[in-house]
């Protein structure tokens, strides 16, 4: 059986986040066991979530595959932030439409999570990269799940901003710092097109994301 035949379910959350740690492993996805050796070093700050669980880390593969659903006009999808991207996993299954990009700091991750990208035949790219120090990647729809340092989110929205100045953008907002950013100063994004609000994330248009 494939591994990314997860069960489409809305289970209780400790549910989807047990059988997301099934899923790495059959994918190979070592994620315990390089979070376990990275945790020791303390030369890279908490706020890159080192020694924190794997599942607080991670966003369960089954809520991934429930707000891709929601994305039917999307074409390329950046994870901003994209830990061992297990977004590039759901899409290379069920969404093998969209581009997608992860961008992720720290390198043990992008290592093991490309790694088992290729394996899987996924086309989808993860890259090392900090979002504080390069340009937005360009994209029609962008995953940010608390990232960062509220400074470095702040970046991101800012850079968004400009962006949607051109393009349409639509941004999956994941994490209490990422919603409350938007909803208090970014209203560009939350305030013109209805934001759609689910348990843990919520889907924000810039108004030619709607009106092309
Ligand atoms: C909460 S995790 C989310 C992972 C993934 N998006 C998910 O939902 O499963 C945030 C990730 O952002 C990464 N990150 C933090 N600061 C970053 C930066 N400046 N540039 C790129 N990635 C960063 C962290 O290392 C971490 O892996």
């Amino acid at each position: 059986m494939d591994p990314l035949d997860f069960a489409l379910s809305d289970a209780p959350y400790a549910q989807q986040q047990e059988e997301s740690r099934r899923v790495d492993e059959l994918l190979g996805l070592r994620t315990q066991e390089v979070e376990a050796l990275i945790a020791g070093e303390d030369t890279r700050e908490r706020r890159y979530w080192i020694g924190l669980p794997v599942s607080a880390l991670l966003t369960p593969y089954s809520e991934i595959h429930l707000m891709l659903s929601r994305l039917l006009q999307a074409r390329r999808v950046v994870d901003l932030g994209a830990g061992y991207g297990r977004m590039g996993f759901v899409i290379a299954k069920h969404f093998p439409h969209l581009d997608f990009l992860g961008i992720e700091v720290v390198e043990e991750r992008v290592n093991e999570g490309s790694a088992a990208l290729a394996r899987y035949g996924a086309s989808g790219r993860l890259v090392q990269g900090d979002l504080t120090k390069m340009p937005l990647p360009e994209a029609d729809t962008y995953f940010l799940y608390d990232y960062g340092s509220q400074s470095a989110i702040e970046k991101t929205l800012d850079d968004l901003r400009t962006r949607s100045l051109h393009e349409a953008v639509t941004v999956v907002g994941r994490g209490g710092a990422t919603r409350s950013l938007i909803e208090k100063k970014h209203l560009w994004l939350s305030g013109v097109v209805e934001p759609e609000h689910f348990r843990n994330f919520s889907i924000y248009r810039s108004a030619a994301a709607v009106h092309p």
